[in-house]
């Protein structure tokens, strides 16, 4: 008999208050002292706001929109997640990291508390991206569904329920978007948002080039916004996450590229859940500047 395997459906394990992906919970001094450099770009998000899509949206800039260049591998080796682990089964976010050339592209779903300090010291570019918390709760759910390095997440209602109370990979979602959010003011950091990339994917593209330091002509910024579609990146096989090994996320049960669009929980939120949502919204939310659409 083979023994369970030690990763799969885990319960989280706490990393300083915060549930963590039980294989990435692991030897965490690998993440404080990860050591950054000064030209690193860092793309940071809560999990499901579109992160894949804007680590693909920077390696473009980067590669000038030369689409064939960005299918030399998959994201998540093009942009390494920096907590990532599979101890015995795959190299670590931290060791692909320190193999790689300058400039580099780091994706984390670090809450603030817990990215390491070397990234604060070196004022690393950083782009975060948040999303409206409905559709990060309904993506977020598929998402566990099918991941198995996460726990099962019960039934919808029951899910809903963890994360209001911030039990779900990662912590709070209401710290997560207001705690990074009030780090725009002392770090070099661009914050924006899923809902406008929807809206006008060229203007948000437009700004990361600027805050990059780049200057592309509008003829390869044309060609980014339309190699970073949706479509073109659920048929992208180095995007659409085909590459990773299906034990681990199974795309039979919801495809990583699932819908792509704002506003699509008003297809699970029940009026009663709706309610109960936005009252809790309201007051986890009142110290903050921070606005969000559900909708455009
Ligand atoms: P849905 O589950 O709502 O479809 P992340 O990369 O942070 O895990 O986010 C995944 C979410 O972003 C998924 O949302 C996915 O479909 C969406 N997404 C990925 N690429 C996209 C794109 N090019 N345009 C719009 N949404 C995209």
């Amino acid at each position: 008999m083979t023994p369970p395997d030690p990763y799969l459906r885990q319960d989280w394990q706490m990393v300083r208050g915060v549930p963590m992906v039980c294989a990435f919970s692991f030897d965490w001094d690998r993440i404080d002292n990860f050591q950054s450099r000064p030209d690193d770009i860092l793309i940071s998000t809560y999990p499901k706001s579109g992160t894949t899509w804007m680590c693909e949206i920077v390696d473009m800039i980067l590669h000038d929109g030369d689409a064939e260049k960005c299918k030399r591998d998959a994201i998540f080796n093009k942009v390494p997640m920096l907590e990532f682990a599979a101890p015995g089964k795959m190299p670590s976010g931290t060791e692909q990291l320190a193999s790689m050339p300058s400039p580099r592209v780091v994706k984390t779903h670090l809450p603030v508390n817990l990215l390491p300090k070397s990234c604060w010291d070196n004022k690393c570019k950083t782009i975060y991206v948040a999303r409206n918390a409905k559709d990060v709760a309904v993506s977020f759910y598929h998402f566990d569904l099918m991941n198995k390095l996460h726990p099962e997440p019960g039934t919808w209602d029951e899910y809903l329920e963890k994360f209001m109370a911030g039990k779900i990979a990662f912590g709070s979602w209401y710290d997560h978007v207001s705690s990074w959010w009030e780090k725009r003011n002392d770090q070099p950091l661009l914050y924006l948002f899923y809902e406008d990339m929807k809206e006008d994917l060229k203007r948000e593209i437009k700004k990361v080039v600027h805050f990059l330091g780049k200057d592309l002509p509008d003829s390869v910024v044309d060609k980014i916004v339309c190699n970073t579609s949706f479509d073109m990146m659920k048929d992208n096989p180095a995007t659409n996450y085909r590459m990773a090994p299906a034990a681990v996320m199974d795309q039979s049960i919801s495809p990583f590229m699932r819908k792509g669009i704002a506003g699509d929980w008003k297809n699970y939120f029940t009026v009663a859940q709706n309610e109960k949502f936005d009252e809790d919204y309201k007051r986890k939310m009142a110290d903050t500047t921070l606005q969000f659409r559900t909708e455009i």
